[in-house]
């Protein structure tokens, strides 16, 4: 059985969570739960950086002691992680007596070394980054991340040999060329590390809120030498634990603090001889409708905020908008269109219809085993290729490539026009085996919903991709209760709607003109008896209408309204008389009669709720 030890940074508690720190933990969780379906031994690392000079302010901003300060917002997180239904197997904090003992040890170790030195430090401090930063690195005389200005400290202080690993790391970089990720992102690394690397201070006495130095208790030990550690320390340096887990497979971080994964945190591994981990992997930043995220433009966004329209809304919308490891746009109107569009009308409605075509035509049993006719379209390869190579992005939407396969499917064999029963059953076999599937591969990316399917389907939660075999269903399973997924998120495509609306109504009033005078105008009853896609429009269904003396064929615009089954043998209300017209290529004779409610973007058809009433009845 392979391992996987996945972790995300330390979060600072200074503040409760936002977007930027949800990040990284979702990407960590999708990987983790991706790698337990592969039969993997996974441990998912998350936590708090607590100690160090930022804290110690913010603490003493509110009029309390850092240790009851971070008290109180762990609950923050962890309940944050909650609510985006993280699954960490440790939460780790600094503050935590066995990572303490750990930060001491691989202190000694590296003193050991012969590695640690004590001298003053003179610099440009930056309290937010907690690091000092030489003239260069500065903009305009400010931190390059803060923004702010820095401040000259003068400190006696130990330091750590950093620039005896130049070249060690270097070779290291080149035998390990897979450790610093995306590749593209190695230059800005390497050069740095090139042009040559101070040694770097790793101690402080201006404030006590950190780690005593083994070998001088007035020294707190510097936050990012303490934070690092943790990712051994998380998983029991120097036992077991360690032993099984170590070297970590990846850390996940963002751009900000990559220099001290990719050069500070290996070279104190060789310092302290542990080997290195496998892969540091850095992403990009979420910027808040095209600006920086920032407390005084006041649009920070909190976890709440996020998952506001459910929590797998909000996962999915993480993994697939913006490719792994570049920087991204969030907006809740992007987020609420791919709710809408993808996971409501395309999952959704693939889930909604195939369980309702099971209970219809099958009584709501698995039939006998068919032939693969769907599954085989899901390119598990492809998938898993993406995420080794940590395009989490494609790899959802090489699942999704394969909803809509399914929605195809359904279109095109349209079970509820099959007369065959033979063929019939193998359809539905087919539907009901891609929603396993589905219940499967959806389990990393949207947890909740592909619970629900696996519970509709009345099958085991969480099972392995070696489940991912054609014909597994049995017959006669009895499946469970239709539960509908994903609700229709009306506000903001309200909004976006508006113009759509106007334009349609000012289209519409021209109609009404050429519609002429009401009293020519013919209405009789007909009784829908095919629907098709629209070979040419997405949102247009080409359907046939018997009228009792003649079929006739209309294009409509229902597509976003109704399922095509929904449609079938609907007893409707045709407008006879409209002069024909072209509709993208298809001719359309009439026009079936449709309400729309504009304010809340919703058609009902006209229907005749008499059975027995003749298909041409006319309308007086
Ligand atoms: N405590 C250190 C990490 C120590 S790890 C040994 C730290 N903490 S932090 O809370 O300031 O930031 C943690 C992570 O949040 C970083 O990886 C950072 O990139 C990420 N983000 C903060 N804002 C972000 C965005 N707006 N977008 C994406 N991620 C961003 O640094």
């Amino acid at each position: 059985m392979a391992k996987y030890y996945v972790t995300t940074p330390i979060y600072y508690p200074n503040d409760i969570p936002h977007i930027g720190h949800a990040y990284t933990t979702v990407i960590a969780d999708v990987l983790a739960r991706w790698h337990k379906k592969l039969g993997d031994d996974v441990f998912f690392l998350t936590g708090l950086d607590e100690h160090g000079k930022k804290i110690q302010e913010a603490a003493e901003a509110k009029g309390m002691k850092p240790r009851e300060f971070v008290d109180k917002l762990v609950p923050e997180f962890k309940n944050a992680w909650k609510l985006l239904n993280l699954n960490y197997d440790h939460f780790v904090r600094t503050t935590d007596k066995d990572h303490e003992l750990v930060v001491k040890e691989v202190l000694k170790l590296c003193n050991k070394k012969g590695d640690i030195y004590k001298g003053f430090y003179e610099g440009l401090y930056c309290t937010g980054c907690e690091a000092y930063y030489t003239e260069k690195e500065l903009e305009e005389g400010n931190c390059p991340i803060h923004k702010k200005p820095v401040k000259t400290l003068k400190e006696e202080s130990y330091f750590f040999r950093l620039s005896k690993y130049q070249n060690k790391l270097l070779e290291f970089y080149d035998k390990n060329k897979e450790f610093i990720s995306p590749g593209y992102r190695k230059p800005e690394i390497i050069n740095r590390v090139k042009e040559g690397l101070n040694d770097i201070s790793i101690s402080r006495t201006s404030f006590k809120w950190g780690v005593d130095l083994p070998f001088d208790k007035n020294h707190v030990t510097y936050v990012w030498f303490d934070a690092l550690t943790n990712y051994i320390s998380g998983i029991g340096y120097p036992k077991a634990k360690f032993k099984k887990y170590w070297p970590a497979d990846l850390h996940l971080v963002g751009k900000d603090i990559f220099f001290f994964h990719a050069v500070l945190w290996p070279a104190m591994l060789m310092s302290a001889g542990i080997k290195n981990p496998k892969k540091v992997f850095a992403h990009g930043w979420w910027t808040i409708d095209g600006q920086k995220m920032s407390k005084s433009l006041g649009n920070v966004v909190n976890i709440p905020e996020l998952v506001k329209y459910g929590t797998d809304s909000a996962r999915y919308f993480l993994v697939r908008e913006v490719p792994f490891g570049a920087d991204g746009d969030f907006s809740m109107k992007l987020l609420v269109q791919r709710h809408n569009k993808e996971l409501l009308n395309d999952l959704g409605n693939f889930v909604n219809r195939s369980m309702a075509l099971l209970n219809k035509y099958s009584n709501g049993k698995i039939p006998k085993k068919g032939k693969d006719e769907l599954c085989k379209l899901f390119n598990f390869n492809a998938t898993k290729k993406f995420i080794d190579i940590l395009e989490t992005h494609n790899a959802l939407s090489e699942i999704f490539k394969f909803v809509n396969e399914c929605n195809k499917y359904v279109n095109e064999k349209q079970p509820w026009n099959e007369e065959d029963e033979k063929i019939l059953s193998n359809i539905l076999y087919n539907l009901a085996e891609a929603l396993r599937y589905l219940s499967i591969i959806l389990e990393p990316f949207i947890p909740e919903t592909a619970g629900k399917i696996a519970k509709q389907m009345n099958l085991k939660d969480k099972l392995s991709f070696k489940e991912l075999k054609f014909g597994k269903l049995k017959e006669g399973h009895k499946i469970g209760k239709t539960e509908i997924l994903f609700m229709k998120i009306e506000e903001e495509e309200k909004m976006a709607k508006k113009e759509e609306i106007a334009n349609v109504e000012m289209v519409k009033g021209k109609d009404w003109i050429e519609f002429g005078d009401w009293e020519k105008m013919k209405l009789r009853t007909g009784t829908i008896k095919k629907v098709q896609q629209h070979p040419n429009a997405d949102n247009l269904y080409v359907i046939i209408v018997d009228l009792g003396y003649e079929e006739r064929q209309l294009v409509a615009g229902l597509k976003k309204f109704y399922a095509i089954d929904e449609l079938m043998n609907k007893k409707v209300i045709v407008f006879t008389n409209l002069k024909p017209a072209v509709i993208r290529g298809i001719e359309s004779e009439g026009m079936i009669l449709a309400a729309e409610d504009a304010k809340s973007c919703t058609v009902g058809l006209l229907t005749v709720d008499k059975k027995e009433l003749k298909d041409g009845a006319v309308i007086r």
